[in-house]
């Protein structure tokens, strides 16, 4: 496997990237020859067309392929018995499992066959809802190759949460496990599945793969197990199953829907395409790790989240990669977990969250004692700014200042990565994610969508908004494309808005600071203020509410509550008991992931005389920033802030 695509030097960079903005057709489609195409061309229409008024992006549309063809089959002649997946269990002690490229390539077929088996069409929407172990990959591909749509759900997402992802997406079909092992957890995932199936009637079908054999309720007709269903297709068609075609797909064929948290309402279904995600999720792949072939590829996000994504199945086994898949987390059985595995397995590239590298920073050097992490070559930080201490902590313990650090900054919506630097070939900086990628031309702007133009100190600083699509670009919010429109392209003209703030200094380098919008980055994951609220204002005797974030030492961001209780519901000798009872309602009706860290009750919330909440009063005083709390002149009550500093009534 050769990447041709892989740009090795600082000059290569600057070329590639002039060429990616003058001509994009014709650099994406000297990216595309690297691929499998069941018809390149001549595409339908352009081979790329896009407006970001309505907006609309298309990539060689036209063109046809499947995914998975990409991921595997055209590895099977070179690669075939190159290790595609290791699995590391939750349990040290458990057998490692390690699929070669065949191995995968047989159970997605295989699977494929259960999928149409139990009718499951192209086009069709498939929830997953499992714990990190290979089956899981196996499902995703398995849609994939017959054309259905995966939307995976993260694990930590409750029965209600699941309940609205399926009504959303009008979904059909569910593959899940018994139960999912994480730490000294084990998570009920079926019967987290039963629940929110109560009163639904669209899913007519539960694949169940057995994992934890936790005692699990089988409804017939509606659930079978995965192992049967597997059984079935083996002994009906034997080797056959591998000759069963793929689906042709067209590049601009919805691949899947992943929902995320925005500053309004519920989490929306980011839609990412089939041609353009491949593409970009392989370019950025291999040209930010500098991925070569038989490296050990350790990213330790969880697949219900975008990074597990194109970072786990799709970059690195498009690019016939090893990639490293851990089940369980980072303090389990003990905080030195990740450097075993490192040491263990010969990892060569490690990703993961500031957050991680936050909490395992926290124990000390005792858990790094006896590590060999000397196979380590890259090093990989992605999901909210790295302070300057973890960055340091990083470089010197874990990459024994040998190994280049990737500030990798993306989102969902951006399908990869778009602003970092490529190890080793363009400068890092602590705390920077440096340079855009090519095809990505980030631009800085004002309250009024006017570029920044004018230094604050030694750099810009403004809103970061991307003026042209590169190919892994959202395509639309499912089922409303007016909210995308509205949440990605309607604030700046012409303009998609990341929703971030960033500095740039004079060489171009970007810095991102975090959410200028009401999106909270709690440990990496991403949570509305207004969906933790709506959560909060369902409790009985719950008035009203609102929600912050303030900066936590180790999630980077924390969830700061404050509740107005009507009269009745108030006795403050129960304030400890009611609060639990909060943290149950929001773990109930979001997950665990979004219960406050910090919950205030208050008498009252300053407002406008026009009634909106004064979030930036509230942001001060979750800060612990009690002075300069600016202009209250236009609060209704001015009163209420004073309560509130004082943290009681
Ligand atoms: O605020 C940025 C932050 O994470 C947000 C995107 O979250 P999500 O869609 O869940 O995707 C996370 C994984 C790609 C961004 O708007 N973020 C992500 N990476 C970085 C970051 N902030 C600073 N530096 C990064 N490297």
């Amino acid at each position: 496997m050769s990447y041709p695509f892989q740009i090795k030097s600082l000059e290569q960079y600057h070329i590639d990237y002039k060429k990616s903005l003058e001509d994009p057709e014709g650099f994406w489609s000297g990216v595309a020859d690297s691929f499998e195409w069941r018809k390149k061309q001549p595409f339908s229409k352009k081979g790329l067309d896009w407006n970001f008024t309505e907006p609309s992006v298309k990539w060689f549309e036209g063109a046809k392929l499947n995914i998975t063809e990409n991921c595997l089959d055209r590895h099977l002649d070179s690669i075939g018995d190159r290790p595609a997946i290791i699995w590391e269990p939750n349990d040290p002690n458990e057998k490692v499992r390690t699929l070669t490229y065949k191995v995968l390539h047989k159970k997605v077929c295989e699977f494929a066959q259960v999928l149409r088996n139990n009718g499951v069409k192209k086009g069709d929407r498939v929830c997953i809802y499992m714990g990190m172990i290979p089956e899981l990959v196996v499902a995703v591909l398995g849609c994939a190759r017959i054309g259905a749509i995966h939307s995976v759900i993260f694990g930590g997402f409750s029965a209600q949460s699941i309940a609205d992802r399926l009504y959303d997406a009008e979904a059909e079909y569910i593959i899940t496990c018994d139960g999912a092992f994480r730490g000294a957890k084990d998570i009920p995932l079926k019967s987290i599945i039963d629940d929110a199936l109560i009163g639904n009637r669209t899913v007519k079908r539960v694949i169940v793969h057995t994992r934890t054999r936790t005692p699990v309720s089988m409804i017939k007709g509606r659930d079978v197990w995965w192992r049967d269903e597997v059984e079935d297709v083996v002994e009906s068609m034997h080797e056959e199953v591998l000759k069963v075609p793929a689906e042709e797909m067209d590049a601009e064929d919805p691949l899947f829907i992943l929902y995320t948290s925005g500053s309004t309402g519920k989490p929306k279904g980011v839609v990412h395409t089939t041609a353009g995600y491949m593409l970009w999720t392989t370019y950025t792949f291999v040209n930010v790790f500098q991925y070569n072939p038989g490296d050990v590829f350790f990213c330790t996000a969880d697949i219900g989240w975008i990074t597990g994504h194109s970072y786990i199945v799709y970059g690195p086994l498009l690019a016939g990669a090893t990639c490293l898949m851990f089940e369980g987390i980072p303090t389990w059985p003990d905080a030195g977990r990740f450097w075993d595995i490192v040491d263990k397995h010969k990892v060569n590239t490690l990703y993961t969250a500031p957050t991680a590298i936050r909490s395992l920073m926290s124990y000390g050097m005792d858990p790094l004692k006896d590590k060999d992490l000397s196979s380590l070559k890259v090093l990989g930080t992605v999901g909210e700014p790295i302070n300057e201490e973890a960055w340091h902590w990083y470089d010197e313990h874990i990459g024994k200042k040998k190994c280049p650090i990737v500030d990798t900054w993306w989102q969902t919506e951006t399908g990869g990565i778009l602003i970092s630097n490529l190890a080793g070939v363009t400068p890092a900086k602590p705390s920077w994610a440096t340079l855009p990628l090519p095809g990505v031309k980030p631009v800085l702007v004002d309250e009024k969508g006017e570029e920044v133009t004018e230094l604050t100190d030694t750099h810009y600083s403004g809103n970061l908004c991307l003026t042209m699509p590169w190919p892994g670009i959202l395509r639309t919010t499912w089922g409303d494309h007016e909210r995308c429109r509205q949440t990605y392209f309607s604030t700046y003209e012409n303009k998609y808005f990341t929703g971030d703030g960033a500095f740039k200094d004079e060489e171009g380098n970007f810095r991102i600071t975090g959410r200028v919008d009401d999106v909270l980055n709690v440990s990496g994951h991403r949570l509305g203020t207004a969906e933790v609220e709506n959560a909060i204002n369902m409790m009985a005797g719950v008035v009203e509410s609102a929600v912050v974030g303030y900066p936590h030492e180790l999630k980077g961001q924390g969830i700061y509550a404050y509740v107005v209780l009507d009269g009745r519901n108030r006795h403050e000798e129960d304030d400890q008991l009611t609060k639990q009872d909060l943290l149950a309602t929001v773990s109930r009706i979001i997950g665990p992931i979004a219960k406050p860290d910090k919950i205030q009750f208050v008498s009252a919330l300053p407002k406008t005389r026009s009634g909106k909440i004064m979030r930036r009063i509230l942001r001060k005083v979750a800060e612990g920033e009690l002075e300069n709390l600016g202009d209250t002149s236009t609060l209704l009550d001015p009163a209420v802030v004073d309560e509130i500093k004082e943290g009681k009534i």
